[in-house]
């Protein structure tokens, strides 16, 4: 780490664990299996909202394909870092998804229980095909067996920020993914 590396780091930042550089040569990589994916159809995009908008804008400027786009909003940790199993829908989406190829775009996948949320309800309502793509997915044991078609990547079990990933809604701006001093966190249920 260069001196000049050390002072652009946020406060709270214990270590970069994706650069910002690594993050958008990956999602390229995203982009084209997409591309090939879907041909001449048009997917609808479904960010999961907050997380997901920086790598959702990303991606889908990585894509060259035409793109519908569309958000949902899911309740998260608040001021926690572990997640509570209980899953609200805060903003459901404006776009019908019958028949259609949705796209779901995630930030992250820790116990898999927000996503497996989010997939039956999509489920239910008749699209002709669901995908998953998701920036990052933690090596856990104990993570459900949840659909996630595509990685962008594999990261350890500790909690990070960055990159669209927040802490007590603060970090998201950070353009790398990195894993917070814990001296920061003040880990209150919620
Ligand atoms: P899951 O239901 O445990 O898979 O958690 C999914 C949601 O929790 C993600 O969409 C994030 O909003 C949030 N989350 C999980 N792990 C982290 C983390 O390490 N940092 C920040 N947010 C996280």
């Amino acid at each position: 780490m260069t001196q000049a590396a050390t002072e652009r780091r946020a406060v709270g930042v214990v270590r970069i664990l994706i650069e910002a550089r690594a993050i958008q040569t990956r999602i390229a990589e995203l982009a084209r299996e997409l591309d090939d994916h879907y041909g001449s159809d048009i997917p609808l995009m479904v960010g999961v909202l907050n997380g997901a908008v920086t790598f959702m804008t990303d991606l889908m400027r990585a894509m060259t394909i035409p793109v519908v786009i569309d958000f949902m909003a899911v309740s998260s940790y608040g001021a926690s870092t572990r997640t509570s199993g209980v899953v609200r829908i805060l903003k459901d989406l404006s776009e019908d998804v019958e028949g259609r190829r949705v796209l779901v775009v995630e930030d992250i996948v820790d116990s898999g229980l927000t996503l497996q949320y989010l997939l039956d309800v999509l489920r239910r309502r008749n699209p002709a095909e669901i995908r998953v793509v998701a920036l990052l997915k933690k090596e856990k044991g104990e993570a459900a067996d949840v659909q996630v078609d595509q990685v962008g990547f594999a990261i350890p079990d500790e909690f990070v920020i960055g990159y669209g990933l927040d802490y007590a809604g603060q970090y998201r701006n950070l353009p790398y993914v990195a894993v917070l001093d814990p001296s920061v966190i003040d880990d209150v249920e919620v």
